[in-house]
């Protein structure tokens, strides 16, 4: 960001910000005019609330992370007829839930939070003592490296498959650390499950479901419970699949998983507001520490987003979101395709904002490398990937790969940022 502004003529294909242009700020005029306007809401609204949020949004979101779960989700958002199309999904339900697992989805079990940001740090603060360590995707989500690294907590980075975690590696990792009697220091399992930040892969339903019985088989073991902590940042950003079942499906998900969520980058990223179901007794721990940050989440952002779900106004932004995102995302590999030397690599974005794309030998790609210096001089910035990596002293740390945004930059500034940044790989190469 500070680059951006010391910059002024850089495009910033770095940040995680999102599409500008599809902002609902129509939408969000509306639902602010009806709550200051209505006398019933307009005094609570500018009112304090409760620590673990509004109890309505508290059910609504309870109530669709269920039909999500059991639907499938909004599938081909990108195509699909608005939101008739999502209201007939949702009546269809293919997956009807098992009981045990329709009661993970209790709106008392859901906190509402500012920004998921916020949940993933008091969960992780609340877990973990220095020294611990938690299993994280290689690479993972920067700025949870960053919670990790800042309370003395030591990430252990787990590979990628196309369709989330390696479970060979994770299951030898915990074998690894059992061995050298180190289980005891893990607390948990970090997963950005759909369209992750940064490489886009998501994470299939019975990898989930396999990885939550593996940590379980540990906990013997490790004397104490080993949580999944699933972050679905990206799940309503999907845009060329159908959704996947959160582990929150899976058997057992009441005791073990964490799961956080955000209607930050599907409606407003400048709303912030989060969620989460935790299991107890985590959830009130949690809950103790919220009330020392902030004792609840903005009352009135919670009211916007209770109305904008309610009456549907959330669920008829989706399409029109996704279906932008998928061109821009479109226009991003088409100018890769034409303005990168051929063997750059990536795959394809389904969902979320970004691409992952690994250089070809020799380049490297970090913060001090060429590239990123020479791309720096074009006016055009990434996020080199290496800093998306755990300092895991078992694997040397890739530096060959950078996450490329097509979230912010329009899609002149999208074709315009590629040519830059090819013509500085060419260069080097
Ligand atoms: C993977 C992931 N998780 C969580 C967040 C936090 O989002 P928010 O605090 O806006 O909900 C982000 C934001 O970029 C993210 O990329």
């Amino acid at each position: 960001m500070q680059l951006a502004l010391d910059h002024p003529h850089l495009i910033s294909l770095a940040a995680g910000f999102t599409d500008d242009e599809s902002l609902p700020v129509e939408e969000t005029r509306e639902l602010l005019n009806e709550i200051l306007g209505s006398p019933r809401s307009r005094r609570a609204a500018l009112q304090y609330g409760t620590t673990a949020g509004d109890p309505q949004l508290r059910r609504l979101t309870a109530d669709r992370l269920k039909k999500l779960d059991s639907t499938g989700g909004t599938g081909l958002s990108a195509s699909a007829d608005d939101f008739s199309q999502h209201a007939r999904l949702v009546r269809n339900a293919r997956r009807p839930l098992s009981v045990a697992a329709a009661e993970n989805y209790s709106s008392e079990r859901v906190l509402i939070t500012s920004g998921s940001q916020q949940l993933l740090y008091m969960v992780t603060e609340c877990l973990c003592d220095p020294g611990d360590i938690v299993l994280v995707e290689d690479p993972t989500y920067f700025v949870y490296l960053g919670i990790v690294q800042s309370h003395g907590f030591y990430g252990r980075g787990i590979r990628l498959a196309a369709d989330g975690i390696d479970l060979s590696h994770l299951e030898q990792t915990l074998e690894t650390l059992r061995r050298r009697g180190e289980l005891k220091r893990v607390k948990m399992l970090y997963l950005v499950s759909y369209s992750q930040n940064p490489t886009g892969i998501t994470t299939s339903f019975v990898k989930k479901v396999a990885a939550l019985a593996m940590l379980r088989r540990f906990e013997r073991a490790a004397g104490h419970p080993i949580y999944l902590l699933e972050d679905a940042a990206y799940r309503e950003l999907r845009f060329a699949s159908d959704d996947v079942p959160s582990a929150l499906a899976a058997e057992g998900a009441d005791e073990r998983v964490i799961y956080t969520g955000t209607y930050s980058k599907p409606f407003a990223t400048g709303v912030r507001v989060g969620f989460g179901i935790l299991p107890e007794p985590l959830l009130t721990i949690v809950l103790r520490v919220k009330a020392n940050h902030d004792f609840g989440t903005s009352n009135l952002l919670q009211q916007l987003l209770c109305r904008a779900l309610a009456s549907c106004r959330y669920e008829r932004h989706l399409p029109k979101l996704q279906r932008r995102y998928a061109r821009k995302a479109a226009t991003m590999t088409r100018a890769m395709r034409e303005h990168f030397p051929a063997d750059v690599r990536w795959q394809e974005p389904d969902g979320g904002l970004y691409v992952w794309a690994r250089c070809p030998k020799p380049v490297r790609s970090g913060v001090n490398s060429r590239l990123f210096r020479s791309a720096l001089k074009h006016d055009v910035l990434y996020v080199p990937g290496e800093l998306c990596y755990a300092d895991d002293p078992t694997r040397r740390k890739p530096s060959d790969e950078m996450r490329i945004s097509f979230g912010s930059a329009t899609e002149a500034e999208i074709r315009t940022g590629i040519a830059r940044l090819g013509a500085t790989l060419r260069e080097l190469l």
